[in-house]
């Protein structure tokens, strides 16, 4: 597997790009290993932090994390956990010794499965950071109305960061029309990690609450996750460059 740790040519000073680079996930919404494979080459060396998602790990299990960390990248393991705490507990332990720098669950699974998280990962040597995720940015009103949660996105997003800070987490997953909100509210330590993240003119697909990388930054963002408008790119590292070079220029304003 190619190593991540070539950094791309850039006009833009180092530490800037730097900065862009440790601040975007690439989702590897791929079927199996063999895929990754094929794949990560194909990014050219740009990119430190990978995101497994649901689809590969069914697939692969923990083999690819450690296969991924082994390689030198930094791993997001969004495993989403939402199940009664004695579970969640128990799944973030052997989570931990995977290897991943990022864990999340979700929020709506209350106050007392996030103290559990928090209390088992606590009780791990290398454990993953906790990232809590609120409203999911495939979500509009309407898809929460059907869930039985009248409130709009914005406020629902709020009403469980406050939830997640008051019982200790320190990161959530959001979408861009809440990270500014967020970041008020949770302050400049907190990592705000946002999906939904469409260049200008990129397919939405399935996501409704999008931003531009320039607008998730500019609204507070820590960090990034892109999936098919690198992933299924023709060409991916032209994809991640350009990505990387909008969230540059935004970083240095
Ligand atoms: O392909 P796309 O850029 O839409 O991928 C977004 C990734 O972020 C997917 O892997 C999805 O599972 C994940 N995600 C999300 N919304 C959340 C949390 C995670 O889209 N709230």
């Amino acid at each position: 597997m190619a190593t991540p740790h070539h950094i791309a040519d850039s006009a833009a000073p180092l530490s800037a790009f730097t900065a862009a680079r440790n601040r975007l996930i690439v989702a590897l919404d791929l079927p199996d290993a063999v895929r990754v494979r094929q794949f990560l080459p194909r990014l050219e060396g740009q990119i430190q932090w990978l995101k497994v998602g649901l689809e590969l790990f069914v697939a692969t299990g923990p083999a690819i994390v450690s296969e991924l960390v082994d390689s030198g990248y930094s791993v997001f393991l969004d495993l989403k956990l939402h199940d009664i705490p004695n579970t969640v507990a128990g799944a973030v332990k052997t989570a931990s010794t995977l290897g991943a720098s990022l864990l999340t669950l979700h929020a709506a699974g209350g106050p007392q499965m996030l103290h559990a998280a928090l209390d088992a990962a606590a009780s791990m040597p290398k454990a993953p950071a906790l990232l809590a995720v609120t409203v999911l940015t495939s979500m509009n009103s309407q898809q929460l109305q059907a869930t039985g949660i009248p409130q709009p996105p914005a406020q629902q997003v709020e009403l469980l960061a406050r939830m997640g800070m008051a019982v200790g987490i320190r990161g959530f997953v959001c979408s861009a029309e809440e990270s500014a909100q967020l970041r008020a509210i949770c302050g400049a330590e907190t990592s705000l990690v946002v999906p939904g993240i469409r260049p200008a003119g990129a397919a939405l697909g399935d996501q409704q609450r999008v931003a531009t990388p320039t607008l998730a930054l500019q609204n507070g963002a820590s960090h990034l996750v892109v999936g098919r408008p690198i992933v299924q790119a023709p060409e991916p590292a032209a994809a991640a460059a350009a990505i990387l070079s909008e969230m540059t220029a935004a970083l240095q304003r």
